[in-house]
């Protein structure tokens, strides 16, 4: 066999050799829903705002740096600590420049829904991938309500805001499940006049809701319709945020599925619109404890004792879906280590996420030696041993972090390419996850790999 080199890597590659279980007592990173929000509202909050837990991923930290751009003054302390001064929402600024918020859709749609409500001009921008993604479902809520925003062509951004008219509250019926729409427009509705109401298809994250709530604000929810009355202002208070248990849930997975492992993830928070993975693994036949049930800064927050066992193969609920909708990727793993099959059906959201999560899990899985297939709202997976090889993330943090999982399962070696953007919700994963028993070793941008 001849080496050729290959060219340089111009992102992180994992390569990992095949590992057997997890084991340890871990904790993740902070939750990156709720530390955008702490930030946006600390931001136009009146008074100093304390957040603890805070996660320090490239993501959020965009948002902090929009927001310091806008003239709040913001200052970091130790890991996860900041404090914002925030002299309420009207003492926002427009930014001197062009707002850049990476590879966060979070970030952009609930930035675009706030600057639109306070009437503040600014071009949001992002990296290829948030570029590419579709921004008219919250253009379109927010122009009925008077905002005035130009999209790229296409639908997706750059998003310039102009300056308009006070905006109107609406009441505005979501085509999709989606948290980042709803939150959109509710802090539009909060410097809009009148009341603005959003109904659900179904139950998404309510973050935002609770949070707000934390800030002083009178929000309304009665099953999938949430109000909330305009003119309303933050008062700063101090909040912790849990762990994520979107990035739980890849330990979660590794552990579930590996007969051997024993894993305790601590502090993780349980909001019940985010648990679905738990619900989906259970029906799997996983043996996940929630230990030390608590309440932190009005959200649930828990300790998870993982046993690894041999999952099954089901037709995940489509009611499940939204409860789930950032662990299918994982989910997706977890599919291949059980016996028999795993439908996914309804998760069409998946494919406008960092990236079509539906293609890139498929086509990935497939060069590991699974056997599935892909469907416009989901997959059919068939469980199997895999035979290792080369998946490409194409550049998604939780694609990346499911692929590494996958060498629980697999019989040769695994490299995952462009794994550089793991960052933006869980920096330190490969040590984590090295420290737990994945055999991952990182191979930083810039480094020449060899080819067989
Ligand atoms: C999020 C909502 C979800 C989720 C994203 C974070 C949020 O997106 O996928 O990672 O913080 O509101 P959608 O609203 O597009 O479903």
């Amino acid at each position: 066999m001849t080496q050729s080199a290959a060219p340089e890597s111009t992102s992180t590659t994992y390569r990992l050799e095949p590992a057997t279980e997890l084991t340890g007592s871990i904790k993740v990173p902070g939750d990156k829903s709720m530390s955008h929000r702490s930030i946006m509202f600390g931001a136009i909050a009146e008074g100093v705002t304390e957040v603890a837990g805070f996660l320090e991923g490239e993501d959020s930290l965009h948002t902090l740096a929009a927001c310091q751009a806008m003239g709040v003054r913001i200052e970091r302390g130790g890991p996860g600590e900041v404090t914002l001064f925030g002299e309420g929402a009207r003492s926002l600024k427009p930014p001197g420049k062009d707002i850049y918020l990476g590879n966060s859709g979070t970030g952009m749609r609930l930035l675009a829904g706030l600057l639109a409500g306070l009437n503040i001009p600014a071009t949001l921008t992002g990296d290829a991938s948030l570029s590419a993604r579709p921004m008219r479902r919250i253009v379109d809520p927010l122009s009925q309500m008077g905002a005035s925003i130009v999209t790229g062509k296409g639908g997706t951004p750059p998003l310039v805001i102009r300056p308009a008219a006070t905006l109107a509250g609406i009441e505005y019926t979501c085509p999709m499940a989606s948290a980042q729409v709803k939150s959109a427009i509710l802090l539009a509705g909060l410097h809009a006049s009148g009341t603005t109401v959003v109904h659900e298809p179904a139950i998404t994250r309510d973050h935002t809701e609770r949070m707000l709530r934390g800030f002083g604000v009178e929000v309304e929810v009665a099953g999938l319709t949430v109000s909330l009355k305009g003119g309303q202002r933050l008062v700063a208070t101090t909040l912790t945020v849990p762990g994520d248990i979107s990035s739980s849930a890849f330990f979660l997975v590794g552990a579930s599925m590996t007969p051997g492992s024993s894993l305790n993830i601590n502090g993780v928070g349980m909001n019940p619109s985010r648990t679905g993975v738990i619900d989906i693994l259970k029906l799997m036949g996983a043996d996940i404890q929630v230990l030390n049930e608590r309440t932190s800064g009005g959200e649930p927050v828990a300790d998870l004792k993982v046993t690894g066992r041999r999952l099954q193969g089901i037709h995940v609920p489509e009611h499940l879906v939204s409860l789930a909708i950032d662990e299918f990727p994982a989910l997706f793993v977890a599919a291949v280590g059980a016996t028999g099959q795993t439908v996914v059906t309804g998760a069409e959201e998946l494919r406008v996420k960092e990236t079509d999560r539906i293609q890139v899990m498929t086509d990935g899985l497939r060069a590991l030696g699974a056997d599935l297939s892909d469907r416009p709202d989901g997959a059919v997976i068939n469980g199997c041993r895999l035979a290792g090889g080369t998946a490409d993330s194409c550049g998604d943090h939780r694609t990346a972090m499911a692929f590494a999982m996958a060498s629980l399962i697999a019989d040769g070696p695994i490299s995952v390419l462009d794994c550089d953007n793991v960052n933006t919700s869980f920096p330190g994963f490969a040590r984590l996850a090295g420290s737990t028993g994945l055999h991952i070793v990182e191979s930083p941008a810039g480094s020449t790999s060899s080819r067989v």
